[in-house]
């Protein structure tokens, strides 16, 4: 586990906000009517740091991971709330030119299987020529021996991966690869989302620690955005727990992890036999994930799984209480638990 407590408070007094989500909400129009996939979301994303957003599938994630790139479209809508980027304003009021800029030069993007998202028809390195000249480099060349660089450091053959088509490289290299192309562009803020989904566990490994080495040594902004707890614990400074588009947690990895406050996060470390320290104490999570339509208009939207719903949890949503400096839950059990 990378994150420890005392050094990370340390790293977090010296730095600062680069990005801040207030009371985020995103509906999307079905034809059962409209339904928020995030709700009143607050979020900061600290300079220098890994933060992590974990969530089951239809958590919100890749909605929330679209709305910073002001790129929620129809179904969906934004219906409040504002995205604060340092020197860029609300990211929701970007247009033209600078809604361009965001998404690449500010924000650089992995998207959730861009490896199935490159083009399959150009050669790596003809799509990083053509990424420069769409934001505009005189010379996009710089870009790719930029790539060059960093291939070499991801344990890749520059000059083999650069002059390959997607279909001829594996999983682990095309993902490397959609990271290289987000950061050749020096971005502000690196948006992975879920980055190492479609990896078996060794690469996934691999390409987590290339994440982590890269982001201390150009002393990057990260948002990660995963379902595995696990992948939280080895990389983040930070973890927001989202369930059904709510924030249910949120606080420094570490303190979290020692002592997880919502009966949501307990079951998600639960889940993961490194974490719980053997495969016989692992439990996969009991119930489905929420289903958009079927989340509850009142009350705790997770009562319907945790086993210490009362009747309080079926009336009123529990808002974002501090359990200690920096780590708060939503809640309203204050028992002892014993899962
Ligand atoms: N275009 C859309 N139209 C209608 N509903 C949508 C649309 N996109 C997403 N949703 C719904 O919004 C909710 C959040 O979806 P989102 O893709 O953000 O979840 P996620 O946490 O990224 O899930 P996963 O882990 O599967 O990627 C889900 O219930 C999903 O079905
Ligand atoms: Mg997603």
């Amino acid at each position: 586990m990378s994150a420890d407590l005392s050094t990370t408070s340390e790293a977090m007094k010296s730095s600062h906000i680069v990005c801040s989500v207030r009371n985020l909400t995103v509906t999307y129009q079905t034809d059962a009517g409209d339904f928020p996939a995030l709700h009143n979301v607050n979020l900061d994303i600290q300079q220098n740091q890994i933060t992590a957003v974990i969530g089951e599938s239809g958590s919100g994630k890749s909605t929330l991971a679209l709305a910073m790139l002001n790129g929620i479209a129809l179904p969906g809508r934004v219906t409040g709330g504002t995205i604060s980027l340092s020197q860029h304003g609300d990211v929701l009021a970007l247009r033209g030119k600078a809604l361009r800029r965001l998404r690449g030069p500010v924000v650089g993007t992995v998207f959730q299987a861009s490896q199935n998202a490159m083009n399959p028809l150009r050669r790596i390195g003809k799509q990083i020529l053509d990424l420069g000249r769409s934001h505009g480099y005189k010379d996009p060349r710089i870009l790719l021996r930029e790539a060059q660089l960093l291939a070499k450091k991801m344990s890749m053959d520059p000059d083999r991966v650069l002059t390959a088509y997607p279909h001829q490289l594996s999983g682990g290299m095309r993902q490397r690869l959609g990271i290289i192309m987000a950061l050749v562009l020096h971005p502000e803020i690196l948006l992975l989302d879920e980055p190492t989904t479609a990896l078996d566990l060794l690469t996934q490994s691999a390409v987590l620690q290339i994440i982590q080495s890269i982001h201390r040594e150009r002393q990057l902004t990260t948002l990660l955005i995963t379902h595995d707890m696990g992948v939280v614990a080895e990389v983040a400074d930070t973890v927001v727990v989202l369930y059904a588009g709510r924030v249910m947690e949120e606080g420094r990895t570490a303190a979290v992890l020692r002592h997880p406050g919502h009966p949501y996060t307990r079951a998600l470390i639960k889940a993961i036999p490194r974490l719980t320290g053997s495969l016989d104490q692992a439990r996969p999570l009991e119930g489905s994930p929420p289903d958009l339509t079927m989340i509850p208009r009142q009350g705790c939207v997770f009562r319907q799984r945790c086993r210490y719903r009362m009747a309080l949890c079926d009336n009123e949503s529990p808002s974002l209480k501090q359990l200690e400096d920096g780590h708060l839950t939503a809640c309203h059990w204050e028992g002892q638990s014993d899962d």
